[in-house]
């Protein structure tokens, strides 16, 4: 996979560099593209350094020597070769010459030349960007296909007070994954995903739960069926809309979720447990509500290790993934997992590192296999669950899909 970047000018140039290593986490290469106004900003160096590729900076460049390019024609070998045109940021000045077809130079003269994706990230003073020049080439640009990764409101380089501000990496990256086309690598997949928290009854208006969103098991889901997976989630309660999945299940207890995990095991060629079930469950559920009379105790049991059950019950070629919420020693717990519950892969994270995991958007941690050790920095849970996705291909290379009965 490979993209191009363009880079404009505005002070939010330098968060292009964020921009373009995180993409090269997701193992895509980033042609940078540069316009003079860009350079005032950032030198190019500087994504040289981060991409190991030759920064575009002019339309006719001398001829690299180690070059096989004819630097006249660059911008068509650039062109057939991405699979995405991204800006960002993305001037006013770039949008106007994109909306009117002018070539003006080598960023412009690409989008012309290129029928890849396009998604620009647009940065400026908020007045520029409420203009009726801006407002009108912005909704020709939509009206072509291209993505608008839409400004933040916020305190402006200029001063001023308002929309304009370059929108949050996270936002820009997705956007652009998602208009990637994506590799049908999963596809003949049946992947089974559970997600969220479970509850635990009480009494009739208590539980007990954990702080668990789901937004791990649901970016899963989202990107597996992305990859051309059949996709089934099974998930606690949570807020999220669940993604356009072949079969999505609601449970409240780990007795349900183990039920509707199991019932559908056997279908499944990819299983991950992401879910965080609860490690206990009251021994006995009050009928009516508890009153608050004296002190309360409450008899917990423990509840049954689901993924121990999967994993001790798979077919060959099943494959099985689990996570590990830890504390402390992380990797060393996670690995007692791997083997204990006989899985080929653990997703090791880090709960108590602020900023990530429960409730956040974000996340990062280990992915483990019985082979490697695969570290994920911080990044989106959508990007993370691309990573997990790609060691789940991985695993399967010289390991035959199972046969099941979809
Ligand atoms: N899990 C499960 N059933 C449970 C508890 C956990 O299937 N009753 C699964 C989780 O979905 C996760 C993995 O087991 O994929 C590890 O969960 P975690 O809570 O980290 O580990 P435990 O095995 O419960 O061990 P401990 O809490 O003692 O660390």
């Amino acid at each position: 996979m490979k993209i191009a970047l363009g880079v404009t000018g505005g002070i939010a140039a330098y968060k292009a560099a964020e921009i373009a290593r995180r993409l090269q986490d997701r193992n895509i290469r980033v042609q940078v593209i540069m316009t003079d106004s860009a350079q005032e900003f950032v030198r190019p160096l500087t994504f040289a350094a981060l991409t190991g590729e030759k920064v575009i900076t002019e339309m006719f460049s001398q001829r690299d020597s180690n070059s096989t390019l004819d630097s006249s024609v660059e911008h068509i070998s650039v062109a057939q070769a991405i699979d995405a045109l991204l800006v960002a940021p993305a001037t006013a000045a770039t949008l106007a010459r994109f909306a009117h077809g002018l070539s003006e130079d080598f960023l412009s003269t690409l989008y012309l030349a290129t029928t890849a994706p396009v998604v620009v990230a647009p940065a400026m003073n908020v007045n520029m960007w409420r203009h009726a020049a801006t407002q009108a080439n912005l909704e020709t640009l939509r009206a072509r296909g291209v993505t608008i990764v839409e400004p933040s409101q916020g305190y402006l380089a200029c001063g001023m007070v308002g929309e304009g501000r370059l929108a949050d990496t996270d936002e820009i990256v997705e956007a652009l994954l998602a208009r990637i086309v994506q590799s049908e690598d999963l596809k003949g997949e049946n992947v089974l995903i559970s997600a969220g928290p479970t509850y635990e009854p009480i009494d009739p208006v208590r539980f007990l739960g954990n702080r668990s969103s789901g937004k791990m098991g649901y970016a899963l889901a989202e990107a597996a069926l992305r990859r051309g997976a059949r996709v089934t989630l099974v998930s606690g309660p949570t807020a999220l809309t669940p993604p356009a999945v072949e079969e999505f299940v609601r449970v409240e207890t780990c007795a349900q979720m183990r039920e509707a995990l199991l019932a559908r095991f056997g279908r499944a060629s990819v299983t991950i447990m992401s879910a965080a079930v609860s490690d206990f469950s009251p021994a006995n559920v009050a009928g009516q509500k508890i009153k608050r009379e004296a002190a309360m105790h409450l008899d917990l049991q423990p509840t049954a290790d689901i993924l121990a059950e999967l994993g001790s019950g798979r077919a060959p070629g099943q494959l099985l993934i689990g996570f590990a919420a830890e504390t402390q020693n992380a990797a060393e717990n996670a690995r007692g997992k791997l083997k204990r519950k006989h899985l080929d892969a653990i997703i090791v994270n880090d709960v108590s590192r602020p900023g990530i995991g429960f409730g956040s958007e974000r996340n990062a941690g280990q992915i483990i296999t019985a082979d490697e050790v695969t570290e994920i920095p911080e990044m989106s849970k959508l990007e993370m669950a691309g990573c997990i996705l790609d060691a789940v291909v991985k695993l399967r290379a010289g390991r035959q899909t199972p046969k099941v009965n979809a």
